[in-house]
């Protein structure tokens, strides 16, 4: 029993006379369940209580380093408010007991763990699950993620990560939903609502941390933490909605962003972060650092010593410092001068114990070690390869050489085919590589090992000792089919693992033209964790299944969808260049007042060719103009046709108007098979320029052979709005188009006016 803090029911009704009014009409809970009356009465007595020093600490977050003497004295003294990285629950639960039995107010620490896609069962990447388009499944797997990771004493997660990303050559858009704000918002509120469940007092949930505030995908260049340029209207129609959906949501905290966004970074950003979104957007939760964030506006040129990145960091709003020992050096020091206000400081404390308190920790601080380490489950596994199975894109099938026909005797090649750790991709910190189930794993389980004739060719995805290709050339060549598993090892995305060239690293393009050359069906599967350029691949692979790495059941995923089990319905979440040299490139963009057309690709001019005679509209001499496979594509092993769009009206009011849109689908293939259909709209002219397709709704529905079904989507005047040169939201009257189709390059465009 904790003898320092007062028993809870004692402790609820001093808290209940102390702060009554304390409740703020206009905050949205930021969390499911807590009971904001209660919470915020019991956070102003124990913030009555505090020291200056003590209410610093709860500001002060510090990566684990083990249960030693100096982090059990800082704990002892209330300098510290949460850990990140200690995932041992014994360890857990001593320092939790040197938090809560011996320290002067016993306030639990939150810990903290990036779980991305997984604790110990991983799932796909974020960009794996966003070829879903299923929201169950994203949630399914953050509950899977929570429930792992709370078994072993963590209770805040940095995630959902919903950044909105365009350019492939950035790693981190490995962990983002993809290039569509509305894609990311359905998914990051799915992520969201399965990590803290209904209730986030309950101990086997864990607090979201939606990040990185904001416009970190814009990232110049697309290197990572470099500077954005990115005008407010811009923002808000973009990268903000995400972040917004996430906040209604409930999710309990944000994580700041590493860039500057126009000059001011984001950390230091009052704007962003008290008039958006505690001001507009009236959410009350806790905003934390990146990873030494507030030091770094040092080297960004924009405070000149940690104390002015101390003092503009707590005055814009950053409650937790993470890593940078700004608030425990210098805060103590700006309120004792005056420089920052008490008030500013005690609502910065107010958002961490409010999190506490909504977490439970007051009631529930220790890890149940009779039910700890629950990893790995049956249910769990079933779930990651169910994720992985949905996630599979099938991009290309010629002459339906997929699915496998029996009896083949297949080859499996390539550097990762069997490959347990890079099969997990990116942020997988406590990943037991040997529990993965890779490729080469899961045929020899499925097709029996005298049908399969193995030899990577390549060991890893950056190899370029050609050595090995004969061999496995050598291999393919006994065999009818062959399957060459390539991509990028995990190192390869994520952060700080930015690329130029988006192709297949290594020797793999030589690899796949000389198992090519062997005359055989080539069947590429693409582990990877962002859009790559694969035209090569596409120039030589008879069927192509991408798959952003798949996680622990990965193996098995694909062997089902290669031998039909499993009919493949992912669909991209971002586009895939023809050449990495188009970054950033998405489906979302302006028409120009020149749009491609007319082109003459270089290899088309004649010499001497006069200044404009090949054409002078927006593409590029080398490659043209679009992707290589557009946002929202996949096959799959039956066919779809797509009918009219059907409008309840050709009007609508700009104020309160809706419309529907309704299309007939049918399966006119020979299998059941899903496909996601996707309602984009045009605003034709605006006050700016708006772009040529905007996702507004999706649907993904399963069809058996022969079946029809018509999907109907009901726009509102909203749906159609957008954010003006003065930063109103606003619809406008004039003419629009929306499609309903299968993805965001094909449908027939269907007119109506907005009046
Ligand atoms: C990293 C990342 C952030 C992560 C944090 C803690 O630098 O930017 O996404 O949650 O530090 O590991």
């Amino acid at each position: 029993m904790n003898k320092k803090l007062f028993p809870s029911i004692a402790f609820g009704l001093l808290a209940t006379i102390v702060a009554g009014g304390a409740i703020s009409s206009c905050t949205k809970s930021a969390a499911k369940g807590s009971d904001n009356a209660d919470i915020e009465a019991r956070v102003e007595a124990l913030l009555s209580q505090m020291t200056i020093d003590e209410k610093i600490g709860q500001l002060n977050q510090l990566t684990g380093v083990g249960c030693t003497p100096e982090r059990v004295a800082e704990i002892r003294s209330g300098s510290v408010g949460s850990l990140l990285n200690e995932v041992d629950p014994d360890t857990v639960n001593a320092l939790q007991r040197e938090a809560v039995e011996n320290s002067r107010l016993g306030i639990p620490l939150i810990i903290a763990r990036d779980v991305i896609h997984g604790f110990k069962t991983i799932f796909p990447i974020p960009l794996g699950q966003a070829a879903t388009w299923d929201a169950s499944i994203v949630e399914e797997g953050a509950r899977v993620a929570a429930d792992e990771a709370s078994s072993a004493g963590v209770r805040w997660t940095f995630s959902p990560m919903v950044d909105v990303s365009r350019d492939a050559r950035w790693g981190r858009i490995a962990e983002s939903f993809g290039e569509d704000p509305y894609l990311a918002s359905k998914l990051g509120v799915a992520m969201v609502n399965g990590y803290q469940g209904d209730d986030l007092s309950k101990p086997n949930t864990m607090a979201a941390c939606v990040k990185h505030f904001v416009g970190y995908g814009a990232s110049e260049g697309g290197k990572d933490y470099n500077t954005t340029w990115i005008p407010e209207p811009h923002l808000r129609d973009v990268y903000l909605p995400p972040f917004k959906a996430c906040a209604d949501a409930g999710a309990a905290t944000f994580m700041c962003s590493f860039n500057d966004i126009n000059g001011m970074p984001t950390n230091a950003d009052t704007h962003l972060m008290r008039d958006i979104l505690r001001g507009e957007w009236g959410w009350d939760g806790v905003m934390c650092s990146d990873w030494s964030s507030i030091q770094q506006m040092v080297p960004q040129g924009y405070c000149k010593d940690l104390e002015a990145a101390t003092e503009a960091a707590a005055k814009a709003g950053v409650d937790v410092d993470m890593m940078s020992y700004a608030y425990v050096s210098s805060l103590k020091n700006l309120v004792e001068q005056g420089k920052v206000s008490e008030k500013v400081l005690d609502d910065l404390v107010r958002n961490v114990l409010r999190l506490k308190f909504r977490l439970g920790l007051f009631e529930n601080p220790y890890v149940d070690t009779a039910n700890a380490r629950r990893f790995f489950t049956e249910s769990n596994l079933a779930a990651a390869q169910h994720a992985a199975e949905q996630s599979a894109i099938l991009l290309k099938n010629d002459g339906g050489v997929l699915p496998l026909k029996e009896g083949v005797r297949i080859a499996v090649t390539g550097p990762m085919m069997d490959a347990k750790h890079d099969q997990n991709g990116t942020w997988c910190f406590d990943l037991e590589k040997d529990k993965t189930v890779t490729v080469l794993e899961a045929l020899n389980d499925m097709y029996g090992e005298g049908k399969i004739v193995a030899a990577p060719g390549l060991t890893y995805s950056r190899d370029t000792n050609a050595a090995g290709i004969a061999a496995a050339v050598a291999k393919a060549r006994t065999a009818d089919v062959i399957l060459f598993v390539c991509g990028e090892e995990a190192v390869l995305s994520g952060e700080a693992h930015c690329r130029t060239d988006l192709t297949l690293p290594g020797a793999q393009k030589e690899m796949l033209r000389q198992l090519k050359a062997t005359g055989k069906p080539v069947v590429s599967v693409v582990m990877t964790g962002r859009p790559m350029a694969i035209k090569d691949v596409v120039d030589n692979s008879d069927a192509i299944l991408y798959c952003f790495h798949p996680g622990t059941m990965g193996g098995p995923a694909i062997a089902n969808v290669l031998s039909g089990k499993v009919n493949p319905s992912g669909h991209l979440p971002a586009s895939m260049p023809k050449a990495s040299a188009q970054a950033p490139l998405y489906y979302s963009h302006k028409n120009t007042g020149r749009p491609a057309e007319g082109m003459m690709l270089m290899d088309e001019v004649p010499l001497e060719a006069e200044q404009t005679s090949t054409g002078c509209t927006s593409f590029y001499m080398d490659c043209g103009d679009g992707p290589l496979f557009p946002f929202g594509y996949g096959l799959s092993y039956t066919d779809f046709n797509y009918g009219p769009v059907v409008l309840s009206s050709e009007k609508m009011d700009a104020k309160n108007g809706t419309i529907t849109a309704s299309c007939e689908i049918e399966n006119t293939g020979s299998v059941k098979g899903a496909t996601v259909a996707q309602l984009y709209i045009r605003d034709l002219v605006g006050s700016l320029c708006r772009p040529v397709k905007e996702l507004k709704g999706y649907e993904k529905i399963e069809l058996a052979p022969g079946e029809k079904r018509t999907v109907s989507f009901t726009l509102n005047a909203d749906d159609l709005a957008f954010y003006n040169a003065a930063n109103e939201r606003v619809t406008e009257p004039g003419d629009f188009q929306l499609w309903i189709a299968a993805d965001s390059a094909s449908g027939e465009a269907k007119g109506f006016v907005v009046e």
